[in-house]
């Protein structure tokens, strides 16, 4: 694994806008490492707290933290599994449905960031699209330390008794199950959008 994580900042210090060739490198080439694939070791509670310190420097508009995290690993991630693997056969297809449960039941660490949404002048939509940035901002400072990581939100982020299971409060969604752990295959590049299509100079008409 990579090094230590650098202190927080503290509040009002000076931080510097500056280029970092490491990281646009590594931005240029990095990918998610499938969840099926994930074995242990994964962080333990030290790394897995310096992780969530990173993923939670997001944008966030109105500064209302408009999300939460829940950690499944150890025993208590595999009652949940065994709890959610019980409402597998009530989805449309059953077969699918069970078979996605490897991507919960292999890695060893699991972070459910869950998009909350707090009353105020602030856009519902702003704060579940920070709650979408936890959830890249996790992916990628966990493949900066050398894990391998996935964002998968599959059927039980979406079955209310499964969301009832892990907590989740009125109004509350999951943003994503972000598997971690020590990636047992490179993944090679996947097909990628042509940018260039999807962008357009805009001009007064
Ligand atoms: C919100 C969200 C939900 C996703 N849910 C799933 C999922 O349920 N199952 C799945 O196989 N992939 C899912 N994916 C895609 C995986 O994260 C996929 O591995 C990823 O897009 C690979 O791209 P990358 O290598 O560029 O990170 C999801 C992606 C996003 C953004």
């Amino acid at each position: 694994m990579a090094g230590s994580v650098p202190p927080a900042p503290e509040f009002g210090d000076t931080l510097p806008v500056e280029a970092s060739p490491e990281v646009v490198a590594f931005l240029a080439r990095r990918r998610s490492a499938s969840a099926m694939t994930l074995t242990a070791p994964g962080p333990d509670d030290a790394q897995l707290a310096d992780l969530l310190r990173l993923a939670a420097r997001v944008p966030d508009h109105g500064k209302l933290a408009p999300w939460r995290f829940v950690i499944l690993k150890g025993a208590a991630k595999d009652a949940f599994a065994e709890r959610i693997a019980a409402l597998a056969d009530s989805q449309a297809n059953p077969t699918k449905a069970k078979a996605a449960l490897r991507k919960l039941t292999n890695p060893p660490v699991c972070v459910a960031v869950i998009s909350r949404v707090v009353p105020g002048e602030i856009p519902e939509w702003e704060q579940r699209q920070s709650a979408a940035a936890v959830c890249h901002q996790m992916l990628l400072a966990a493949a900066a330390l050398g894990w391998g990581a996935n964002w998968i939100t599959d059927w039980y982020s979406y079955d209310p008794r499964a969301t009832a299971i892990l907590g989740l409060a009125e109004g509350e969604q999951v943003a994503g199950f972000l598997y971690i752990g020590t990636a047992t295959e490179q993944p090679q590049e996947r097909v990628r959008p042509d940018v260039a299509a999807l962008t357009r100079l805009w001009s007064p008409t």
